[in-house]
């Protein structure tokens, strides 16, 4: 099995394991499943890409050529973006818990749209200095609406920390909003949630904003031109996992705001997603080193070089992985082992079950579907250096971060 045209085993010789990679012609793939099939004759359509799914320098540029907007979470992925040359007018800015100074910082750096995600941020938002930029401005709202995934990453639930429940005061700060000099209000924003595989969610969704539209043209004269529906497409990361037909789905959502739109005679303008796992989530594989084998009573233990500082998610979210022993693809699977980190720490398990062909101390493991919140949820637990990121691209290799060195673990300590 190869990446572009490399083995595995050459890219362990250049750059060394625990290594992320990602091929970038999947990711060009994902964005355009996207860009082709979320579109309409009647509104606009932006696809976001979710930065914190994965964000470096050069993923922002790949991002820019193909003409994407950005989800940022923080300023330090507004920071990245800015550094990478990243117009700051297709950034969308979003946080549950903005200071004063991180809005300015936006501000000054002229990000297009700040998602406003609670009454508090609002106020701080109207209340600001700021006498020459007017941003764009949505208002993110909670539907009280669950759906089928891990309760950390409902995002949606009733008392959830993100968004404002429509209700009168929310509806007086949409009305406050629309009138205000400072900021260009232009509609809604909702997320439900993270890695989302049952499709009927999407168009219930996106039927309850549309009602929510409505319900502002006609009680408050408030005719908001666009709406953003945020992110949440699952993937496919194990063989039982009901795969969502992306195409399909994008259209059918598309035909949904359509219809609502018309039947309720809204004006929309333009209607974003923000999708982050669906680009890149399929893209990355993680390949580790086999160091060590070990029996116990019941079990039988992969080893590997990696840990839960490169895959919090089997830790955080019982998530689940297919795995395969480079130049073994072929061979039946034989083994159940438990693959376990170099953490100290029991919970650091990349995978709880798998059943391969019998591994050796040295093999590759090569883990499936590691490309969104892997590399961006990596830590230096035990003073473990973070991975390299390569990129391939047929052809060309992109060293894309470079592996921390043990300097580079001490590097913000100081000394007595
Ligand atoms: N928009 C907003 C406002 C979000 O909060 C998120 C994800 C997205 C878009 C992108 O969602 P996606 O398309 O990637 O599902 N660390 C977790 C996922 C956390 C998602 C947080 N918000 C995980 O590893 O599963």
């Amino acid at each position: 099995m190869r990446i572009g045209n490399y083995t595995f085993e050459k890219l362990k010789e250049k750059y060394g394991t625990p290594l992320y990679l990602y091929d970038e012609t999947i990711i060009i793939n994902n964005l355009n499943t996207y860009k082709t099939n979320f579109k309409s004759d009647l509104f606009q359509t932006e696809i976001v890409y979710a930065g914190k799914a994965f964000l470096t320098k050069y993923m922002t540029q790949l991002i820019k050529r193909h003409n994407l907007a950005l989800d940022c979470v923080s300023i330090g992925e507004v920071y990245t973006a800015v550094k990478a040359g990243f117009d700051p007018e297709k950034i969308v800015f979003h946080g549950n818990n903005k200071t004063e100074a991180e809005l300015i910082f936006a501000l000054n750096n002229r990000v297009g749209t700040i998602i406003i995600d609670n009454l508090f941020e609002a106020e701080l938002l109207l209340n600001l200095q700021s006498e020459t930029y007017r941003p764009k401005a949505m208002l993110r709202v909670n539907l009280a609406y669950d759906v089928n995934t891990h309760k950390y990453i409902k995002t949606s639930i009733e008392d959830s920390k993100f968004g404002v429940s429509v209700n009168e005061k929310s509806i007086q700060m949409i009305k406050r909003l629309s009138e205000s000099k400072k900021v260009n209000f232009i509609g809604l924003h909702s997320h439900i949630g993270s890695q989302i595989l049952e499709e009927d969610y999407f168009y219930n969704h996106a039927k309850i904003m549309l009602k929510i539209y409505h319900d502002l043209k006609i009680n408050q004269q408030i005719d908001l031109p666009q709406l953003n529906l945020g992110g949440g497409f699952g993937i496919k990361y194990i063989e039982s996992d009901q795969e969502l037909d992306l195409p399909v789905v994008l259209k059918k959502l598309i035909k949904t705001v359509e219809e609502e739109s018309l039947k309720y005679n809204l004006n929309l303008e333009k209607v974003l997603v923000e999708p982050g796992r669906s680009i890149v989530g399929n893209a990355g594989y993680t390949l580790y080193t086999i160091d060590q084998i070990k029996k116990t009573k019941h079990l039988n233990y992969l080893f590997i070089d990696g840990s839960m500082n490169d895959n919090i998610r089997t830790a955080l979210y019982q998530a689940k992985y297919e795995a395969i022993i480079v130049g073994k693809e072929n061979e039946t699977p034989t083994t159940n082992y438990k693959v376990a980190g170099n953490a100290c720490e029991t919970g650091d398990i990349i995978i709880e079950d798998i059943k391969l062909p019998t591994a050796f101390p040295n093999d590759l493991l090569l883990v499936k579907n590691t490309g969104a919140y892997h590399y961006s949820m990596a830590s230096n637990y035990n003073r473990f250096p973070i991975p390299a990121v390569v990129f391939v691209n047929d052809n060309e290799l992109k060293l894309v971060v470079r592996r921390q060195t043990l300097a580079d673990l001490i590097r913000y300590d100081q000394s007595s």
